[in-house]
């Protein structure tokens, strides 16, 4: 039987990350993965160029049943780190979009980095290789692997969250800390585009791939959550980065609400265009909205969109911009697993240690990225949980 100080059960962000770690401290790692091309999630990421990390990360940016859990481990990993980090293999990166940093040329430089950080660390890998058997044993747990048994005095659970099943998404993770008695966070598709009734949708399916920025919100008082992005038209529903930030903290029966023209008074402005312009109403809220979602909500209203603006009605201007400014929507569901980037819920982390991601109820045993309760939002804020609880955990070995 072979012996290690680590294994590392999931070769994708936070798994490659720590185990480079933990093999450059000196220890005797063993990184495995049951898939046969590791680090998947990452290639495909930020549509190839994997936006890894955020210039401006806080526990705010995060969804947890215990929000504060996550605040240790972002404070002593920064995302200044991983940039110095990702500076110091010559991987040029730019800034897109609110701090979002992504690669010039491709994903693979984030991967390469991991793995020649791995090589410094003197890391063994193997994959695919699949855990059949993981126990506590004396000093430490014995595992029955596809390439053989194995002793280990740590085993980090790096399995990663549910979506995207294709690429080697496992609930082994779950599993494992359920066997331990460990508590779940119901794990739920999250930024992901929602959907909505066909019959519902029907006026809207013809807008598909439409977009414009948007203020979106669900939820009220202390629970609200709002986010001004972009918004996209599906035919099944709406996406684009507006959807998929309120998809995490959506939960089914919750209206939204739309704000089609975040930006102005649309009241105000038809009021004024009904005295200064003498354009049709319908070419008068081209002005303002995309010409063709200008049409549908005119016909929606039933208001006539050839009526010259000195005609129009003051009570059917106020009724456009109110529903434009304020448009509530039921989804029905989400696009499901297929479609989320990531997981919300997973192992809770009010039994874990948040200074080295151990489990409170197995000595020795640690779970970090996206298997544990920490989700971020969409904008390099999910791989900057992967480095920092994978560092959080390493550097306390
Ligand atoms: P990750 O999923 O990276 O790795 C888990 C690993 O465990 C995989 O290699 C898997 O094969 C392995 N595994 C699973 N079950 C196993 C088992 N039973 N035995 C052995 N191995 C097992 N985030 C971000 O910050 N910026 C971005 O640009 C994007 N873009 C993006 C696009 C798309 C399409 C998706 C699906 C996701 C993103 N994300 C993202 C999210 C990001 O990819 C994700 O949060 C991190 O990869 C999580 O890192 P982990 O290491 O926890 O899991």
């Amino acid at each position: 039987m072979q012996d290690f100080d680590l294994v590392v059960v999931g070769a994708g962000a936070a798994g490659l990350f720590c185990a480079g770690i933990a093999g450059q401290r000196g220890l005797r790692v063993l990184l495995s993965d049951h898939a046969p091309r590791l680090a998947e999630k990452i290639r495909i990421s930020g549509g190839g160029r994997c936006n890894f990390t955020n210039r401006d990360v806080g526990p705010a940016n995060f969804l947890s049943e215990n929000p504060a859990f996550c605040r240790s481990a972002l404070a002593r990993y920064s995302s200044q780190d991983f940039i110095a980090l990702v500076q110091k293999h010559g991987i040029t990166f730019h800034e897109k979009h609110k701090g979002q940093l992504f690669c010039d040329d491709s994903s693979e430089r984030i991967i390469q980095m991991l793995l020649r950080e791995c090589e410094l660390g003197q890391v063994e890998r193997r994959q695919p290789c699949t855990v059949h058997e993981l126990r506590t044993a004396a000093g430490g747990f014995e595992l029955e692997t596809s390439s053989g048994p194995l002793r280990s005095r740590r085993v980090v659970v790096a399995t990663g969250g549910l979506s995207i099943p294709k690429i080697g998404a496992s609930d082994w993770g779950l599993r494992l800390a359920k066997r331990f008695d460990h508590a779940i966070v119901e794990p739920r598709p999250a930024l992901v585009p929602l959907t909505f009734d066909t019959q519902v949708w029907a006026p809207f399916a013809e807008l598909s791939g439409l977009s414009l920025p948007v203020a979106v919100s669900v939820g009220q008082g202390k629970t609200r959550a709002r986010f001004l992005e972009d918004l996209l038209f599906t035919h099944r529903g709406l996406s684009g980065p507006a959807m998929l930030q309120i998809s995490s903290y959506w939960r089914e029966g919750q209206e939204l609400e739309l704000d089609l023209r975040p930006d102005a008074d649309l009241a105000a402005l038809l009021k004024a265009a009904k005295q200064s312009s003498k354009r049709l109403l319908g070419n008068e809220l081209a002005e303002h909205l995309p010409s063709r979602l200008a049409q549908t909500w005119l016909a929606r209203l039933a208001i006539a969109p050839n009526r010259p603006m000195p005609e129009c009605k003051d009570k059917d201007l106020q009724t456009l911009a109110q529903h434009l400014k304020a448009w509530r929507l039921l989804p029905d569901g989400t696009e499901g697993w297929r479609k989320a980037e990531v997981m919300r819920g997973g192992v809770d982390t009010r039994e874990l240690n948040s200074q080295n991601m151990e489990s409170k109820r197995v000595p020795g045993l640690h779970f970090i990225g996206e298997v544990v309760d920490v989700t971020g939002w969409l904008g390099g804020y999910n791989f900057q949980w992967a480095w920092a609880s994978a560092a959080a955990c390493a550097r306390a070995m």
